[in-house]
């Protein structure tokens, strides 16, 4: 409970933090993309006892500035290599990548100082202090000691009172929080989040999303993986889904949970034990099934102990035919519930299907 106090006490303090972070504006990238990649293609060499793999396979991607945009795929689908990539530390083999308008490859420095990244793993040397962890790391981008940000960047992510503790004393959330500051101190345009709140305790996790949304709001544009699909649906505005290497879908995260369209409407029955329930059920199958096919829709109605589950499209079928048709097949409902399609749903479907072919 202490904690939440706290963090509520942090608030205030915390908003102007990301304000003085943050230079009020950035220069628009020449080419009018945050990130642009074209036919980009990872192959990672056979080694000794691991075969050859083709991680990325021709990806192209446009991520407009501005944005806060989702990469997300099931392990091992190439996130990470996309955005080590990005960040310089993985080779491509083919393609092209441009960071803020700078082509990695003509101009790989500029290009490196465009972009923050918080790689996946957690490499930070123990050894240092998190204060001596953001100072090198400021000093490595060359960020002059008059416009170094320590201080707020040290308050941003909550380890003030850490500052002077070494690294292999902090637990793995603040790792994690270090890592974020660390792709901060040069203020690039551009942030990547590899799975930034893996590991994160709650209130943590809420405090990287309002630093998130906060960095955004000051004009950064942020990337970021995750598996927690309610995480990326609440702050994503458009979502890429990578499978294998390809993208098999991109678009904002509202088209992609309207594209979902099937709903679900769960009947409990009242007396289902009772005898003439099971005609009864047999009887709504049939007739469900007519109007689905009078409409030109699809449906799927499952059967359990006591409930009838049915997935439909909302578009056709109204939720009203379902039930009226209920009443007159005879069945007794005791309660109704519905629910609307969610990302989980449209990533399982989209992931799903890829796999089958
Ligand atoms: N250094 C490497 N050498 C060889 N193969 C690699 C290397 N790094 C990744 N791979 C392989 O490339 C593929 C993509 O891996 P990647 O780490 O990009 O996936 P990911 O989408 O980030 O997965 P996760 O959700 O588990 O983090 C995997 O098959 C992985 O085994
Ligand atoms: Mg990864």
């Amino acid at each position: 409970m202490r904690q939440v106090f706290g963090y509520w006490n942090f608030r205030p303090a915390y908003a102007m933090t990301i304000s003085m972070l943050t230079p009020p504006k950035f220069t628009p990238p020449s080419d009018g993309f945050a990130i642009a990649v074209a036919r980009l293609n990872k192959t990672y060499r056979a080694e000794r006892r691991r075969v050859a793999k083709h991680a990325l396979r021709d990806i192209s991607l446009h991520i407009a500035p501005g944005q806060i945009f989702g990469l997300l795929g099931p392990n091992g689908a190439g996130k990470s290599t996309l955005i080590n990539i990005l960040a310089g530390t993985v080779l491509k083999s083919a393609g092209a990548v441009r960071i803020w308008g700078t082509d990695i490859d003509a101009d790989p420095r500029q290009a490196r100082a465009n972009i923050g990244v918080v790689p996946q793993e957690l490499n930070i040397d123990a050894f240092f202090t998190p204060r001596e962890t953001l100072e090198i790391q400021a000093g490595m981008f060359g960020v002059p000691k008059s416009e170094r940000r320590t201080r707020t960047i040290l308050d941003l992510i909550g380890l003030t009172d850490k500052a002077e503790a070494y690294a292999r004393t902090l637990s793995g959330g603040m790792r994690r929080r270090l890592l974020v500051g660390k792709a901060m101190v040069h203020q690039p345009p551009v942030l990547v989040l590899d799975e930034p709140t893996a590991g994160v305790d709650v209130t943590l996790r809420q405090r990287l999303w309002e630093m998130i949304r906060g960095l955004n709001a000051q004009g950064v544009t942020i990337i970021l993986t995750t598996h927690y699909l309610d995480e990326a649906e609440m702050l994503c505005d458009e979502i890429a889904i990578l499978n294998h290497g390809q993208i098999i879908k991109q678009a904002s995260t509202k088209e992609l949970l309207a594209g979902a369209g099937t709903k679900q409407l769960t009947l409990v029955l009242a007396g289902a034990g009772a005898a003439g329930a099971a005609p009864a059920r047999t009887k709504f199958k049939a007739r469900m099934s007519a109007v689905a096919k009078e409409n030109n829709s699809k449906i799927d109605i499952s059967v359990g102990e006591d409930t009838i589950t049915i997935r439909y499209a909302p578009e056709q079928i109204t939720a009203g035919t379902i039930i009226k048709t209920a009443n007159e097949s005879g069945l007794e409902i005791a309660e109704i519930s519905t629910s609307e399609p969610d990302l989980e749903d449209v990533f399982l479907t989209l992931t799903q299907e890829k796999s089958k072919k």
